[in-house]
């Protein structure tokens, strides 16, 4: 590659680093721009988690996840001085890690090794260059890739960031949804159930595993509207009058409300999905009596979910049903209640659903 030609690059990384949020999407623009631009096999990127101590590949061409202590290898070693290790004999180097090579079953040869701090100088990660296609890295490929790391550390400290704070922030709502479902936060793993059914009904509809995580986080959250519905109701023991079913239906709306968000796509799907779970296929449900394909893929998929899962638990106002009924008053409602084709779905994959139900089992009181 020319220099005129590693600069193109370089300029078009930082355009693409300037747009990125994603975390995830922007260490692979990373690994792919700094493997081209300084002739390497592969990279991987290592991200630092202090609690553990340990280095974890985040991304890494042709290779799985990898976890190692922090104290290991040229990644460690990294980690640790903060400064630029490069190997030129990777087998016949004190500082080399053979773990990684052994469970992936390639050979390293050569390594660049560059580290990522945060702006208190920080250690956030390391950013590997392995195997130069043609001779040993350099001091001018070691510039480029450290241009490339400062360059993006803000990004990257803000992306890693915003991460945590997401998964907080997913972690807190299920708490949330679990107190409004139930007004008891340790008895009930519906909300748990809901998710882990929904995600996989949402696999094996053939959805991307991006969506397919996506929705496992948000459809805990359908019911949190619950949360503005009196006890008064939603604890009583037997059957609700008409009055009390039309004040329950609001949770909907309520849900959908406090989720709406603008900005956060993930609130928006959990909002969407709040909406419309209690919508049925042929227009009978509520709150809007959307019908088919009216009613979005999630908002579907999580009826599904939740009635499965309601059904066969205990509620306030009524016994628990087995499985088996269960699974036939999904089977006799598609089509009414349900999309047919989502309960075809359902049903051949009742195994890996009785596998939920068993791994998340309410306590009992
Ligand atoms: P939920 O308990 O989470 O139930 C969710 C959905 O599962 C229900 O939506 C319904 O479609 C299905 N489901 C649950 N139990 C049964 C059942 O025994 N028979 C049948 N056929 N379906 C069942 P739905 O009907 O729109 O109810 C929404 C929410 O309203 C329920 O959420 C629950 O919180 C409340 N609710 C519904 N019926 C009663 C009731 O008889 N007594 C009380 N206290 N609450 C009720
Ligand atoms: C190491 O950091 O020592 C090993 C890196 C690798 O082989 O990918
Ligand atoms: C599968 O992923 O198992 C195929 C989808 C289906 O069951 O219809
Ligand atoms: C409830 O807390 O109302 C029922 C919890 C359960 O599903 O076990
Ligand atoms: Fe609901
Ligand atoms: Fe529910």
């Amino acid at each position: 590659m020319t220099d005129s030609e590693k600069l193109e690059l370089l300029i078009d990384f930082e355009k693409t680093v300037a747009r990125e949020r994603d975390l995830d999407t922007l260490l692979w623009k990373m690994a792919d721009f700094a493997r081209d631009i300084v002739n390497a096999d592969r990279c991987s990127i290592y991200i630092y988690d202090e609690k553990r101590d340990e280095l974890w590949t985040k991304v890494a061409h042709e290779v799985e996840r990898i976890r190692i202590p922090a104290s290991k290898g040229v990644a460690g070693y990294t980690a640790l001085s903060k400064e630029i290790q490069i190997v030129v004999d990777a087998y016949d180097d004190f500082r080399f890690n053979p773990d990684i090579d052994r469970a992936t079953g390639y050979l390293t040869q050569t390594l660049l090794s560059i580290p990522l701090v945060d702006h208190n100088d920080r250690t956030i990660g390391v950013f590997q260059a392995i195997n130069k296609k043609e001779g040993i890295f350099t001091l001018e490929d070691a510039e480029l890739m450290l241009f490339m790391s400062n360059y993006a550390s803000a990004t990257l400290e803000n992306a890693i960031l915003n991460e945590r704070l997401r998964k907080n922030q997913l972690k807190l709502i299920d708490k949330l949804s679990n107190a409004a479902e139930f007004k008891d936060v340790e008895t009930s793993n519906h909300t748990k159930r809901v998710g882990e059914i929904a995600a996989l009904l949402a696999h094996h509809t053939g959805l991307p595993e991006e969506e397919v995580e996506q929705i496992r986080a948000t459809a805990p959250m359908h019911d949190i509207g619950k949360i503005g519905i009196s006890d008064d109701i939603l604890l009583k023991a037997g059957p609700l009058t008409p009055e009390e079913f039309e004040t329950i239906k609001r949770h909907t709306l309520i849900g959908y409300d406090l989720l709406r968000d603008e900005e956060e796509e993930i609130l928006h799907l959990a909002a969407t999905i709040a909406l419309e779970h209690h919508e049925h296929f042929d227009g009978s449900g509520y709150p809007y009596g959307k019908r088919g394909s009216c009613i979005s893929l999630e908002g579907r998929i999580v009826a599904i979910a939740d009635v499965f899962d309601a059904l066969s638990s205990a509620r306030p106002y009524k016994r628990p049903w087995s499985l088996d009924e269960a699974f036939d008053y999904v089977e006799k409602h598609a089509g009414s209640h349900f999309d047919p084709d989502l309960v075809a779905i359902f049903l051949n994959h009742r195994d890996e659903i009785e596998a939920i139900k068993n791994r998340f089992k309410d306590t009992e009181f």
